[in-house]
């Protein structure tokens, strides 16, 4: 296995974002780009390989096959049918399981054993695919999950605050969707409680539960302006796919294989969790409250629902 190794399949906007990311934040040795259209992955490699003399630092990049993903520590699949105005990501569910089968066939086929990585929307029923086609051990099969919401609820509560984001200890949990939720009793602003902050400061939850909606709305208000999200994503796979290599031991919200650390189970769903080396460490449990807790397994009877009726 080569160290630093990441093979992208998918060179759309999503992939192209991480790929590009990567030239200004360094962080991996070699970006092997694989796409069914072979011509557009030959495109992109050069276009990116002639932004190297100005890049951070040394950087292979090149177009290739599903052979590359045999000595390759990572591949991160972004390929499948994009959202569009109108449409929620779950809408995706049947033509990208498709998409994603074959993906992973080829994947394996080549013998990789490393860390897989899905974005491809509906991110968490993609995951549980890759997962079952794979046979990877669960916990190196990873979703980008709610990563990218919660950096929206970051963002966005570090403007209503005048707080930085790095300051900001708040997550969102749940499908990376319409059904994701905060669970606002475990939301710090530092080290203080986020809710005894807010009687302190005269401002209250409403103010909060609006910033949320802001979030589960984002990518529809995007796609309806600019046809599709790319940069946000780009960069979390990025933060996720270093984390992983420099064995941050960070905890993000990603989607994890749920083994009842829930109480739920045989589902991929966004969790807080601890990201190393292997892939997910461990599982963050929260003691969510009865509504949070009846939030999170309404988001969970969602994806089982279609696991059932669409992927099993
Ligand atoms: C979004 C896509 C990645 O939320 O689902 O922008």
């Amino acid at each position: 296995m080569k160290d630093r190794k990441i093979v992208l399949v998918g060179t759309g906007f999503v992939g192209m974002s991480m790929a590009y990311s990567f030239l200004t934040t360094g962080g991996i040795d070699e970006l092997v780009l694989v796409d069914v259209d072979e011509e557009k992955a030959i495109g992109e490699t050069m276009d990116l390989q002639h932004g190297l003399p100005y890049a951070r630092n040394k950087l292979v990049i090149k177009a290739g096959g599903y052979e590359e993903c045999a000595d390759a520590e990572m591949v991160v699949i972004t390929a499948g049918t994009a959202q569009r105005p109108g449409q929620t990501r779950l809408d995706m569910t049947a033509v990208n399981t498709k998409i994603m089968k074959s993906i992973t066939e080829n994947i394996m086929a080549s013998g990789f054993d490393g860390i897989l990585l899905i974005a491809s929307n509906p991110v968490d029923l993609m995951t549980y695919v890759a997962q079952q086609v794979s046979g990877l051990p669960k916990n190196r099969v990873i979703g980008s999950g709610t990563i990218l919401d919660t950096a929206r609820l970051r963002y966005l509560m570090s403007e209503y605050l005048g707080i930085s984001t790095s300051n900001i200890h708040a997550y969102i949990m749940g499908e990376h969707g319409d059904s994701s939720f905060v669970p606002w009793t475990h939301a710090y602003i530092g080290c203080k409680n986020l809710l005894e902050m807010l009687d302190e400061n005269h401002r209250d939850l409403q103010d909060l539960n609006e910033i949320y909606h802001q979030v589960q709305q984002a990518a529809y208000e995007i796609i309806n302006r600019k046809k599709s999200t790319y940069y946000g994503i780009g960069l979390s796979l990025n933060r996720l796919v270093r984390a992983i290599l420099d064995d941050e031991h960070v905890i993000l919200t990603v989607s994890c294989y749920q083994n009842q650390e829930y109480g739920q189970e045989d589902l991929y769903i966004g969790v807080p969790a601890i990201i190393t080396r292997a892939g997910v460490e461990t599982i963050i449990k929260l003691k969510l409250n009865e509504v949070d807790q009846g939030k999170f397994d309404a988001s969970c009877e969602t994806l089982k629902e279609i696991i059932h009726s669409t992927i099993k």
